[in-house]
């Protein structure tokens, strides 16, 4: 079972488990991103993702459960010279802001089923009018594969979960396929995934 203390554990220690550089999925969606706009990553883990948010302008928060993940986060920001507010909170527990956000950042975020309901709600709630929720998760396609990715297979999302827990949303992209990961030494390879852009009319 996935715990904050499991990924205190795996936090624990020097490196960057998914490295400090920005997943490439966001790095791609930068053309939508204005300095400015409100910014969460959540699940962030070590920051590699809330970090690049705050160096392109955007006013930036990550959001993990794992406070020793977020240490690290708020290193990585002094090291690059930028702001990051940082929340240690569980995201099916936080007070989502209502319309607090103008672009929700969910890379490889994977919750139980029932966790998984909660937080979506929480980030549908969060998004202002306008706002994007860019996601990037592993697939059922995923596994047997060893580029990552949780053990559990009901963690894992599909274009049909991103339709069922965000619909209302205007679909911009959303696509299933295989992808090559090089994101620190837990994301290596060929990879099976979902990506999506979605904005809250
Ligand atoms: C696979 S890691 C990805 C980290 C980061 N998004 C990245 O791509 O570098 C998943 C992250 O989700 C966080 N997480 C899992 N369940 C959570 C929950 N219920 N509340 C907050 N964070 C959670 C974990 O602590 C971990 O940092």
């Amino acid at each position: 079972m996935s715990t904050s203390l499991a990924w205190d554990e795996r936090y624990a220690g020097g490196g960057f488990q998914f490295g400090e550089a920005p997943n490439l999925f966001l790095l791609g969606q930068a053309h939508r991103l204005k300095p400015g706009m409100r910014a969460l990553a959540v699940g962030d883990g070590e920051g590699r993702n809330g970090v690049w948010l705050a160096e392109q302008g955007l006013a930036a928060t990550s959001l993990d459960w794992s406070a020793v993940g977020l240490e690290k986060a708020r290193a990585l920001a002094a090291r690059r010279g930028v702001a990051l507010r940082t929340v240690t909170a569980d995201a099916t527990r936080w007070d989502w802001p209502v319309a607090g956000f103008d672009v929700i950042a969910w890379i490889f975020v994977h919750l139980p089923l029932e966790d998984r309901a909660i937080a979506c709600a929480g980030a549908m709630r969060a998004l202002a009018p306008g706002g994007l929720l860019l996601l990037e998760a592993f697939t059922p396609a995923q596994e047997g594969r060893r580029s990552g990715g949780p053990k559990d297979p009901s963690l894992l999302w599909s274009r049909a979960l991103v339709e069922r827990h965000f619909a209302g949303l205007d679909v911009l992209e959303l696509l299933e396929g295989t992808v090559a990961l090089d994101e620190g030494p837990r994301h290596q390879g060929q990879a099976e995934v979902v990506r999506a852009v979605l904005r809250r009319p």
